[in-house]
């Protein structure tokens, strides 16, 4: 089990998911909603910390066979809940991407939305993100940069969780680069991400 390894454990996202209201609201980050056409038509879609399942239900409404991971307990009771409600099929997975048993050459796709992982862990995981992926298969990434420590809108407080398109590029070495790119954007997402926003964006292909 996750502990003190983590900028910000279990609990915490715990907590934030037994708050009554959604904190990430009920749609789909905007990012991966705009680039998901790029999916294969009823693709396998990886969705790493999919938290209380927003990105993971609403790709599965799409038509994707969908299987999400993620390391709070109370958020995934709460996704499997809401689908189960929803009468929408997918792969529900409670883990910990860190000792997770990463397949290769899975999935057609991958959705990494705000997952800030310290560098140690990033040097890991995603790495494993593309591996995971079949040749030609597409990851679709969202993040804060450090830009974000001015604004107020969310994401961690802590530079060094914080990614850039640089760090990116280097990460996913190897993939072709089909969009990469440092923007502020307005985000609406819940409570805790709202507002101006410095962000990186990104849609890697396998080769
Ligand atoms: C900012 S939230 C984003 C949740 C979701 N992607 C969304 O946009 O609604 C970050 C998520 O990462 C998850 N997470 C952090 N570290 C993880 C790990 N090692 N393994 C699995 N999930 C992790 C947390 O549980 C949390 O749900």
């Amino acid at each position: 089990m996750a502990t003190d390894k983590w900028a910000y454990p279990q609990a915490m996202w715990d907590e934030r998911y037994r708050e009554p209201e959604p904190v990430y609201g009920t749609r789909p980050n905007s990012y991966l909603e705009k680039q998901s056409s790029r999916f294969m038509p009823a693709g396998r879609i990886f969705v790493p910390a999919d938290g209380y399942g927003r990105n993971g239900h609403w790709l599965a409404r799409q038509g994707f066979a969908v299987h999400t991971v993620d390391l709070s307990p109370v958020g995934v009771e709460r996704s499997r809940k809401t689908a189960r409600e929803a009468g929408l099929t997918l792969t529900i997975e409670q883990a910990d991407l860190s000792s997770w048993n990463w397949p290769a050459a899975e999935f057609d796709g991958v959705a990494s939305i705000f997952l800030h992982l310290p560098p140690e862990l990033r040097n890991k995981i995603h790495p494993a993100m593309l591996r995971a992926l079949k040749p030609g298969g597409i990851l679709i990434i969202e993040a804060f940069t450090p830009e974000q420590l001015q604004f107020h809108s969310g994401g961690p407080k802590d530079a060094s969780l914080l990614y850039t398109a640089d760090l990116l590029r280097e990460d996913f070495a190897g993939a072709e680069v089909l969009e990469l790119e440092e923007v502020k954007v307005d985000i609406d997402e819940g409570t805790k991400h709202s507002g101006l926003s410095a962000v990186v964006h990104g849609v890697f292909r396998a080769r």
